[in-house]
Formats: C-alpha cells, structure tokens, sequence
C-alpha cells in the first residue's frame, strides 16, 4: 500500500499571517504529516516573479522555514526544503510550458490581479509572473502528489495543475497523478482586518489590518480590536452584508479549534466589542506557542541548515523518477 503524498508550500515575500497559518499551515502540521507523507517547501523561486530584494528573500526563506518547524512540522515525519536547493522543480516546469498554453496562463486571476498593481504602478511585469502555475504545477507533479492543502486563493492554480497533468498524461502517456486542492471547512479565506473585502496577504504595504505569526501579543490584540466592522450592531454571519463581522467569526472558531462553527458562534456575542476582545484573546493563546518556539529555533541557525539540507536530499530523490519519467515520455534522449 502506499501512502497518499501531500505537497504544499509557502512563498519567502513577507512575514507568514494568520491567513497562512489558519488556512494552510496549521492543517500541514496538526493533520497531514501525520496521516500522509508529507513534502512542504519555501518556495523561493516564486518569490522573483514581482520585484524583489536579494538579501529579504534569503532572510525570509530562513524565516520561512523556521517558523514552519515552529509550527509542528516535524522533519522525521515529513520532508522541509527550500524549492531552489531541488533542482527537479524547474526541470519539469520548462516541459509543463510546453504543455500549457499561454490563453490558459493570461486567465489566472493571481496574474491578472499582480500584473494590473505592477502596471498601474508604472512597473513591467516580469514573464516569470505569467508561467508562475507552469512552476506551481512542477512543484506538485514532481512528487506523485495526490493532496494539495491550501488556501481558498490557489484553487484555480491547482485547477490548472490538475489540466496540464491530464493533458500530458493523455499526449504522452501515463505519467502523472492528477492532485486535487483540500481547503479548511473555515477560515479558508482570511480576510484584511481593515479591509475585509480583500485576502490578508503577507505582501501588503499596509499592516494594520495583517496579523503576523510573530506580531506581539498586544499588537495583536490592537488590530483586532480595530478591525473595520460595519453599520448595525447585532452580531450575525452574513459574509456579504457584514463581511468584518463574519471575518472575524471565521477567526474565532478557526482559532478554537473549529468545535463551534462561526454561525453558532455569532448568536453568542451580544455586541461587536465583544466579539473582538473573544477574537483577540483566542489569537493571541493560538499563536504564543509558535512565537516562543520560533525563538528558540532562530537561536540555533545551524539545526535548521541541518533539517534543509536532509529535506532537499530527501526531497531529490523523491522528485527524480517522476521528472526523469516525464522527460522521456515528452521525447527527449536520456542522457547517454
Ligand atoms: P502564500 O502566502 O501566497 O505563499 O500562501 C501560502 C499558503 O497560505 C497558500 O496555501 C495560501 O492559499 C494560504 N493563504 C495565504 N493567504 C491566506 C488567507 N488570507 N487566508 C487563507 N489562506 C491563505
Ligand atoms: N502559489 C502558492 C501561493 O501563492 C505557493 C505555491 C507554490 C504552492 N507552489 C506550490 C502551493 C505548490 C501549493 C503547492 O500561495
């Protein structure tokens, strides 16, 4: 019997949020590793598709990195690396180029949404930002991956993922397992506390409305308690007309471990002020381990080198027959 294999990963271009922890990483530690063979990667190489700082992306990755062991990732149990030590990763992504097309590349809305901000801000865009899902795809089908947890937002990615594998298995022959996406039942989708029609993304300029993994306690409490809320009073879940107040709710079962889910939970509170200091509190107990276990580990530079290195080795020798497969079956020679 084999075990099912889950790959999931986390870009180095900001400090990790709450948004990233409550919709992908807490699942990655508490549940996949434990169940499934799991492969979790920094992603650095998507992190220099939009501008970027050499030196910020290389203390992030370390960043990264240690606060995915901070947050139970447990290298006996799964694989950690960063994307770039692997060199399978853009082996297979030049041949899924050749498989998408570039009308299917120009509809993904992470594109359109990224290329527009570089654009109005009188930028270019760079061409790694446009085949990005072609990499997303090789960092999936390199590992035989069945499972792919992540946030609401990298669904149509992974849509995509799962057209290219049937599209090169169908063209070539049997070579891939076409992966689906699994999202958490709440908080698949954090909201900006201060503008909860937009995702909380690590790379916003603004922080007010971003909780980050390692923020104080009482800055955390502080934007929670000021998170935009709406006109009206009675606390109920309706994420259209009250989006702040149905954010907020998501936070708090999320953050308590789902045991009451979010529209239970809105019948309790019996102003907005309530439901804030609740909200604030529950973070604030969720994140204190991971902050003190993060600073225990960035004390000791040298064990997490260690654990990359044993999971980039590991990591290769996983990914090799799937992408030495694939390169035969698209016709190229083996290396004589
Ligand atoms: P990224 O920050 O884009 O590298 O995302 C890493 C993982 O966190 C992906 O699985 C995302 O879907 C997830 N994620 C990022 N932001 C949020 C958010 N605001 N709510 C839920 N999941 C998120
Ligand atoms: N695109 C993902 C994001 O922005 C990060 C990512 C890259 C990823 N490769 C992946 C996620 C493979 C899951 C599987 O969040």
């Amino acid at each position: 019997m084999t075990r099912t294999r889950i790959f999931s990963g986390v870009k180095p271009t900001g400090h990790l949020t709450l948004g990233n922890y409550l919709g992908a990483v807490r699942r990655w530690a508490e549940e996949d590793q434990h169940r499934a063979d799991g492969v979790f990667c920094v992603v650095d190489l998507h992190a220099l598709t939009v501008a970027h700082d050499p030196a910020r992306v290389r203390r992030l990755s370390r960043q990264a990195a240690t606060i995915l062991l901070a947050a139970g990732l447990d290298p006996d149990r799964c694989a950690l690396f960063v994307q770039s030590h692997v060199d399978e990763h853009t082996r297979l992504a030049y041949l899924l180029e050749c498989t998408a097309t570039d009308g299917e590349m120009r509809r993904m809305i992470q594109y359109k949404e990224k290329a527009a901000r570089e654009r109005a801000r009188g930028g270019s865009v760079r061409l790694s930002l446009l085949t990005y899902p072609a990499l997303m795809a090789a960092d999936i089908l390199a590992y035989g991956t069945d499972e792919v947890p992540v946030g609401d937002d990298q669904a149509q990615h992974v849509e995509l993922t799962r057209d290219l594998a049937r599209r090169f298995n169908e063209r070539y022959g049997h070579v891939f397992t076409v992966p689906r996406a699994t999202h958490p039942p709440v908080a698949a989708r954090v909201m900006d506390l201060q503008d909860p029609t937009a995702k909380m993304g690590k790379s916003q300029a603004r922080s007010a409305g971003i909780v980050h993994l390692l923020d104080e306690p009482d800055a955390v409490r502080r934007k929670i308690m000021r998170a935009v809320t709406d006109g009206g009073s009675e606390v109920r879940y309706d994420r259209e007309a009250h989006p702040g107040v149905a954010n907020l709710l998501d936070i708090l079962s999320a953050a308590t471990g789902g045991r009451e889910r979010p529209e239970e939970l809105a019948g309790q509170f019996g102003s907005y002020g309530a439901l804030k200091k609740d909200t604030a509190e529950a973070v604030v107990e969720l994140l204190c381990p991971l902050r003190q276990r993060h600073a225990e580990l960035s004390a000791d530079p040298a064990y997490v080198d260690g654990v990359l290195r044993a999971g980039a080795e590991r990591a290769r020798a996983m990914a090799r027959p799937w992408v030495d497969a694939a390169h035969r079956a698209i016709g190229l020679l083996p290396p004589v």
